[in-house]
């Protein structure tokens, strides 16, 4: 029995991931976690429960996996919230600590601690992939607008971490691969106050999105670990 995971599995790309995992019959079993338990799931996925914020949530919920997933998709992610008063920063001026902290809690640390719980339980006599989703412009190699300081920082923080993880978990687990993705620009709660500015033919939508990154993820192979991949399957620069 085969199993794959996904964290975030209410978000747009990650409902969309959980679907097309459920759908393509390569998986028996399909972890969806999100904060909210998901009544609404296809068949062949199990909703589980889990909070960025809350550490013993994610031990909680990587204790329950039975069978543990050869598939990770990490499909959470912070970039606005009106409500927490976090918008993306244009200017130096508009830096909130506050504001960063919260995006380094849901977009750094929150992925490190699904790591540290998942990474070092995965099987190590076979292939097994921990997909996280970045973003183009953590890449500090790409940066070439700057602004947007917390989320470009967090998810550079987030690619380094891959990095590591893959350093790590090469001694124990040399079949692992752990990735960081960069899924496009998708319609979805995330993106949808920054869509005016996109030609309708690169806004994809999370169903054609998760088609991409679960292409891309069938791709990879161990020589790619520590890697950071586009959604079309190219190399980003860190
Ligand atoms: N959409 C794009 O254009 C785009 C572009 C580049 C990168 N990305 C990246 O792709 C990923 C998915 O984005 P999306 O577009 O699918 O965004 P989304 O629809 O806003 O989904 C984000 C998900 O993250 C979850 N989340 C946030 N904080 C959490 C916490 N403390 N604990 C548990 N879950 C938490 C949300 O859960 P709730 O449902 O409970 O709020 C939601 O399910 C993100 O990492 C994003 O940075 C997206």
């Amino acid at each position: 029995m085969r199993a794959a995971a996904v964290f975030g599995a209410g978000g747009g790309i990650g409902r969309a991931l959980v679907a097309g995992l459920a759908a393509s019959g390569d998986w028996s079993l399909v972890h969806a976690g999100a904060r909210q338990p998901q009544a609404d799931l296809p068949a062949g996925a199990r909703a589980f429960a889990f909070d960025l914020a809350d550490e013993a949530s994610i031990a909680d919920a990587v204790a329950g996996f039975d069978p543990l997933p050869d598939l990770t998709m990490v499909a959470t992610g912070l970039l606005h919230d009106p409500a927490r008063d976090i918008a993306p920063e244009r200017s130096l001026r508009a830096i909130s600590g506050g504001a960063m902290a919260q995006l380094f809690a849901a977009n750094t640390i929150g992925p490190a601690l699904i790591a540290k719980h998942l990474l070092p339980r995965l099987p190590r006599d076979r292939r097994v992939v921990f997909a996280v989703l970045s973003a183009r412009v953590g890449s500090i190699g790409d940066n070439r607008l700057g602004g947007w300081h917390a989320y470009r920082a967090s998810k550079a923080a987030l690619n380094m971490l891959v990095a590591n993880f893959a350093i790590e978990l090469r001694r124990t687990h040399p079949l692992a691969i752990i990735a960081a993705l960069h899924p496009g620009t998708v319609a979805s709660a995330l993106s949808a106050p920054f869509q005016s500015g996109v030609a309708p033919q690169q806004l994809f939508t999370p169903a054609a999105a998760a088609g991409h990154l679960l292409r891309v993820v069938a791709g990879l192979t161990p020589a790619d670990s520590g890697g950071f991949f586009a959604w079309d399957g190219a190399r980003l620069p860190w």
